[in-house]
């Protein structure tokens, strides 16, 4: 007997993508099905491919479709990635970066955008996504703070027009909510949150996506890892031991199976000071050796080192990230920090 294309449909429907909590119909997830007598072959869509999540629902899906029509009907499953069928509101979006630190304060907000900027001044097309929910930063460090983003409708649904600067496109949650609500925030409405401003936003076509990361190893981290397609991430510690073993721990946290986030190298931030009347001098006020450590436990490089400099913190509060100012040796690390990541992504 023939079956319908809506019964299948219908016990695809027991299959669930539980990086999403939902069946891969309602998803979206299935397409091209055809339906014959001794066989059913789909393709199923997924946010990436580098994911365990992708077993799990071929396995299902084949059993599912046996266990309903057979099992000597032929099931022919065509996992994709969203990115490869030109699918999905991130597919104009090359390399998600995700800098991330494991302590908060270390500077990982200064450094997300001060590469964001030598990014954009390279010439690639970048945005910067502000996922610091309970302390979004980059509207500060973009002097955007009050401004509100764009808002288009397409196809009877409304994205944001992420506001541009610096050659930037950036979003945060800062333009929408005021910081002490936030607080209250729980962790669904935290993830909610984040998912809108990656994919209900008019990101466009872009080289680069920065996100600043929240500190730690929260559900924003598992999201990200288990829903988008990482390219890799950028570790952020200043020298202290007490910075070292705390981001250690977010580091072996992208590397668990179910994220397998690649990390791409470390950045020392407040690494050493160069007192302005003595440029000659270079003080290693918070030690030295820690990150090295890291590095080589890890096997990852670091990519830059970037001192302690006033400047840095004053361009920041004033919405003038440092490394526009080309006169200024700081603007020059950036530049290598930019570099050895290019480096990095060509070897993968
Ligand atoms: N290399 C540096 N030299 C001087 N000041 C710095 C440097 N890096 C960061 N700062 C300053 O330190 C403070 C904390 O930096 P930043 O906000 O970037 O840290 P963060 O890790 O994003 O913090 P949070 O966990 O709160 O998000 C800011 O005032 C910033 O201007
Ligand atoms: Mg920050």
């Amino acid at each position: 007997m023939a079956i319908a294309k809506q019964q299948v449909i219908d016990s695809l429907k027991q299959v669930i993508f539980f990086a999403k909590q939902n069946n891969i119909v309602d998803l979206n997830m299935v397409d091209d099905l055809v339906v014959g007598e001794k066989e059913i072959s789909l393709t199923v869509i997924f946010p990436k491919m580098e994911d365990p999540s992708v077993n799990i629902v071929y396995n299902s899906v084949v059993k599912t479709l046996k266990d309903a029509f057979g099992s000597d009907m032929t099931i022919n499953v065509k996992p994709v990635a969203e990115k490869d069928r030109g699918l999905g509101p991130l597919s104009g979006v090359k390399n998600i970066i995700a800098v991330i630190a494991g302590k908060g304060g270390v500077g990982k907000s200064t450094v997300a955008a001060n590469l964001a900027v030598s990014l954009a001044r390279e010439g690639y097309s970048v945005g910067i996504l502000d996922a610091d929910i309970m302390g979004p930063s980059v509207p500060i460090l973009f002097g955007v703070e009050g401004e509100q983003p764009g808002v288009i409708e397409r196809s009877g649904k409304t994205y944001m027009v992420p506001l541009e600067k610096f050659g930037v496109r950036i979003l945060s949650l800062g333009f929408f909510v005021q910081p002490n609500q936030a607080l209250m925030w729980r962790g669904s409405m935290i993830n909610n949150a984040f998912n809108q401003l990656m994919k209900d936003a008019e990101w466009g076509n872009l080289d680069f996506l920065v996100i600043d990361m929240p500190p730690g190893t929260g559900d924003i981290q598992l999201t990200l890892g288990q829903s988008y397609n990482v390219r890799g991430t950028v570790l952020v510690t200043t020298p202290q031991r007490v910075a070292t073993a705390d981001v250690r721990r977010a580091a072996i946290m992208c590397r668990q199976d179910k994220l397998t986030i690649p990390l791409l190298g470390i950045v020392e931030n407040m690494s050493y000071f160069i007192p302005e009347d003595a440029p000659d001098k270079k003080y290693s006020i918070f030690g030295q050796g820690q990150t090295e450590l890291l590095a080589e436990e890890l096997g990852i490089p670091i990519l830059a080192k970037i001192p302690i400099v006033g400047k840095i913190a004053e361009s920041g509060d004033n919405g003038n990230p440092i490394a526009l100012d080309l006169t200024s040796p700081v603007a020059q690390t950036f530049r290598t920090l930019v570099q050895n990541l290019k480096q990095e992504l060509e070897k993968e």
